[in-house]
């Protein structure tokens, strides 16, 4: 483990035991949200280059359904339903983000066309996308890898900010530069069942 990974899970302990701690001392009313667990990633919003590029990568059409699978403050959702006139379904484990999400979209104008969902992003439903985006970890995206090619219909694209899927090659690779560095976004498209790749880098089976 790095040590940037080492002091962001430090961070998660020191806010869980503050958090605990508060609550013994506050009455229930004045308490936060509950968290279903600490996030697998940190927040860290997309530059809007690389929000527009996922979009187009992923061949956004009208009507398209477009998930975020760690929608951080809604940001990806939002530009897909308002510049490509899609719906979108904002996922999010952490509530703060999708209260974000929502005051964000309510400001564009979209909010009717997203649904939100403070939910784990390996428990919530994904069959009916038409495209998912991802950023992530390398080894959150390797443990959701075969949620993907299971439950998504065929043609069904993903794209991935940053990270790749292991074994599995993406069809197409572009950079896009922001914030001073060349970031790479990566594009799959779900196969048929028959033609599913099997990988030698299957990730453990992930426990919510
Ligand atoms: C790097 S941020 C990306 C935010 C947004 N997708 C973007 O591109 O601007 C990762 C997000 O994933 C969320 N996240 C991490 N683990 C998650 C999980 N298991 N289920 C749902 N969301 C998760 C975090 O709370 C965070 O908002």
């Amino acid at each position: 483990m790095n040590t940037a990974r080492r002091r962001w899970l430090a961070g998660i302990l020191v806010a869980a035991l503050a958090a605990a701690g508060a609550g013994c001392a506050e009455e229930p009313s004045n308490r936060p949200p509950p968290t279903l667990r600490a996030p697998d990633v940190p927040y860290e919003p997309a530059a809007p280059a690389v929000v527009n590029e996922m979009l187009k990568l992923g061949r956004i059409a009208p009507g398209n359904t477009v998930y975020d699978l760690g929608c951080g403050d809604g940001r990806v959702v939002i530009a897909a339903v308002r510049d490509y006139a899609a719906r979108g379904v904002c996922v999010d484990i952490d509530p703060r983000r999708i209260a974000e999400a929502r005051a964000n979209a309510a400001k564009a104008g979209v909010s009717g066309r997203i649904e939100f969902r403070n939910e784990d992003l390996f428990t919530t439903r994904i069959a009916d996308a038409d495209a998912v985006m991802l950023f992530l970890w390398p080894e959150v995206n390797l443990a959701l890898r075969p949620r993907l090619l299971e439950e998504l219909k065929p043609g069904t694209r993903v794209v991935s900010h940053w990270h790749t899927m292991g074994a599995w090659e993406p069809e197409r690779t572009v950079h896009v530069s922001a914030r001073g560095r060349s970031r790479p976004l990566y594009l799959w498209t779900i196969p048929r069942p028959e033609a599913r790749p099997v990988f030698p880098d299957a990730a453990p089976p992930r426990r919510p």
